[in-house]
């Protein structure tokens, strides 16, 4: 039987590595965003805006399955509360959720913590929201993707002098390694909490960023900064990482090397 998933986040890092996958395994695929789409690839658009719930009912009707990878650095718990609610109003699909590594170990509980790790707080609501759903359900957490890595090591490298947070390891992931493992869980039966999946290696935050200065041909200085709080704490006790799941193959520096350009 073809089945009809609906794929939110299906424009992001990570989603637009799921269509294809779903696609090929003879899905119809409905993608969920804030923009309107050209329908293409045998993939369908509809327009819709989680954070507020517009459109949420249309794009979850007749779904079988929703994989949910829609995100962003504020409101991912509101997000999912809307989308659990339109899914539960139209039936019972096996709602596929992403999630991050450390989501459960974090402490987020003061005001500081919420300003540095308010979206590590958001998933972990999230997750409790699709598990208490009443819904089918599977939840994977990964660790953060290679595409963030250099997200970030970009944005801090225009940076006179880069504060990196002392103590802080990363175990960067492939976004397509990741998108592999949702494709499956999708196209199987609800499976709970998911093995977490991390990268291969774990580096230090300062190396990632002198790596990626010197791979650009810059000269700055890295300096280590000590963040406050109980949940920069828990980061620096490696709760992010996921030593004992290092499943992913593609390290960091193999996926620099395949960047076009370094810029
Ligand atoms: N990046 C990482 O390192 C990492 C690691 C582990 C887990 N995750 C999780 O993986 C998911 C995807 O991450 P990503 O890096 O692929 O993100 P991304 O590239 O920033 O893409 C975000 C996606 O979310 C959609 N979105 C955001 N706000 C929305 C809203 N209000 N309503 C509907 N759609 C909305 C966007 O769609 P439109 O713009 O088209 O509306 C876009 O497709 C997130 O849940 C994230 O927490 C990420």
């Amino acid at each position: 039987m073809t089945s009809t998933v609906l794929l939110t986040g299906g424009t992001g890092t990570l989603g637009r590595l799921v269509a294809p996958l779903l696609r090929a395994a003879g899905a119809d695929v409905r993608v969920l965003s804030r923009q309107t789409h050209e329908s293409a690839d045998g993939v369908e658009y509809v327009t819709g805006d989680l954070a507020t719930g517009a459109g949420t009912a249309a794009a979850v009707a007749g779904a079988d399955v929703i994989v949910h990878c829609a995100g962003s650095a504020k409101g991912d718990d509101v997000k999912t509360r809307h989308l659990v609610d339109a899914a539960t109003a139209a039936g019972r699909p096996h709602l596929v959720s992403i999630s991050v590594v450390g989501a459960d170990r974090t402490p987020v509980v003061s005001g500081l913590d919420r300003a540095m790790f308010g979206y590590v707080a958001a998933k972990r609501a999230a997750e409790r929201i699709v598990a208490e759903s009443g819904l089918p359900w599977t939840t994977l957490r990964a660790t953060q993707f290679h595409e963030l890595t250099l997200t970030t090591a970009r944005a801090m490298a225009r940076l006179p002098v880069l504060p990196a947070p002392a103590g802080f390891r990363i175990q960067p992931v492939a976004a397509a390694e990741v998108a592999g493992r949702l494709a499956e869980l999708a196209l199987a039966g609800p499976a709970g909490l998911a093995a977490e999946m991390g990268g291969p290696r774990t580096y230090e935050m300062r190396d990632v960023l002198r790596g990626y200065l010197e791979a650009t041909g810059r000269r700055r200085p890295v300096v280590p900064v000590r963040l406050p709080g109980r949940a920069a704490a828990a980061f620096r006790a490696g709760a992010n990482l996921a030593p004992e799941h290092a499943v992913g193959r593609q390290t960091w520096e193999d996926f620099l090397a395949g960047q076009a350009a370094l810029v």
